[in-house]
């Protein structure tokens, strides 16, 4: 995994048939955080070998907020590099940046134009995003439609998210029920699978919001995946617990703190909640707590900034990779686009 070569002769993308096929999605905006790594990036790590999985880095979804161009291209490549360190194996799957397959800016063109504008005001999403925005642009609103686009493209049946995209996979699941219905059977309808642990890491300095992105440059927020180990260290210890002493799973609101710290221990070792308790029993109190957090966390984060730095050396060799998978994704999409064109009555082109 950590020596991955491109071999140049072996461009013949051979689709598995046998297994379920897995679309995922993430966006090259922001530095990835504990958050994303738990509760996406593990796991797709996790069931490389029994799904047939597609990991696509969204750069046109990252268009749909203002960026900066050179932020935008350091971000995407350095992402890509984070999805392989953390154990993403390319010759496993096809890992592709969004943009290199047309087929999706298509996709979503050809999907508007049978989608319901009042779906798309009615996202969540759209709705607490829209409201920070002076300027809201078309693509904000048409976000879900591009990324049903990716999904349908591949006959995705399952597509592993965090919970807070579910709203957005239900939609590619109405979007492609309603073409089926006008066209005929095109689409599978594709299902999100969300992780039960790690589905909600909670920010650090303010347990009941979500960990994200948008946040991961104020201090004490976010464990960032490239962050010094000091660093990591340093903001776990300060994390907001509460003011008792009992290390154990809770769902009250005054115990999240600690929740969280004991949720993000179990996802990392693999423990139920009952193992991890008992690995507290004898901690002296909340700062032992933390600092063994901080412990597990570190141990499972320096690995993967190391390969990071590996590859990030070699962007050529990372550019490689991602041209692989380009063009694995452009076989199926491709024809998949060409089913989609024929059913709704566009003349295919003689030069291909
Ligand atoms: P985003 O950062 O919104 O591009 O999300 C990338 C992936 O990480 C998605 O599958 C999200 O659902 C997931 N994700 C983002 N923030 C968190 C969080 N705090 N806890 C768990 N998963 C998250
Ligand atoms: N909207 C997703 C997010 O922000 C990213 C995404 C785009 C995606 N296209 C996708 C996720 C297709 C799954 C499948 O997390």
């Amino acid at each position: 995994m950590q020596n991955q070569k491109i071999n140049p002769t072996n461009t013949q993308f051979k689709p598995e048939t046998s297994k379920k096929r897995v679309f995922s999605g993430i966006q090259p905006s922001g530095d990835v955080h504990l958050g994303n790594y738990l509760g996406a990036i593990k796991g797709w790590v996790g069931h490389q070998t029994e799904k047939e999985n597609f990991f696509c880095i969204v750069d046109l979804h990252a268009l749909t907020v203002p960026q900066d161009p050179i932020q935008l291209r350091s971000q995407t490549r350095s992402l890509a590099a984070i999805l392989i360190a953390a154990g993403i194996e390319t010759e496993k799957c096809t890992l592709f940046i969004q943009s290199h397959v047309a087929a999706h800016a298509e996709a979503c063109w050809i999907l508007n134009c049978s989608t319901p504008l009042g779906w798309l005001e009615r996202m969540t999403q759209y709705k607490d995003k829209a409201s920070n925005q002076i300027s809201v642009s078309m693509g904000l609103l048409d976000y879900p439609v591009l990324m049903a686009g990716d999904i349908l493209l591949y006959d995705a049946q399952e597509v592993h998210v965090g919970d807070d995209q579910k709203q957005h996979v239900e939609l590619a699941r109405d979007i492609a029920q309603r073409f089926n219905h006008i066209f005929g059977e095109t689409f599978t309808l594709p299902k999100a699978i969300i992780p039960k642990t790690g589905a909600r890491v909670m920010a650090l300095n303010d347990p009941l919001v979500k960990m994200s992105k948008s946040e991961t440059q104020l201090s004490g927020h976010a464990v960032g995946l490239l962050d010094h180990p000091d660093e990591i260290k340093k903001s776990i210890t300060r994390a907001v617990t509460d003011s008792g002493n009992e290390i154990r799973f809770s769902k009250e609101p005054e115990k999240a703190g600690v929740n969280n710290l004991l949720g993000i221990y179990k996802v990392i070792t693999g423990k139920s909640e009952s193992d991890v308790e008992t690995d507290f029993e004898d901690a002296k109190g909340y700062g032992e707590l933390k600092l063994r957090v901080a412990e597990v966390v570190i141990d499972e984060i320096i690995p993967i900034q190391r390969r990071y730095k590996r590859l990030m050396g070699d962007v050529g060799e990372l550019d490689n990779l991602l041209a692989k998978g380009a063009k694995q994704a452009q076989a199926i999409s491709e024809s998949k686009l060409d089913e989609i064109k024929t059913k709704i009555g566009l003349i295919l082109s003689k030069n291909k």
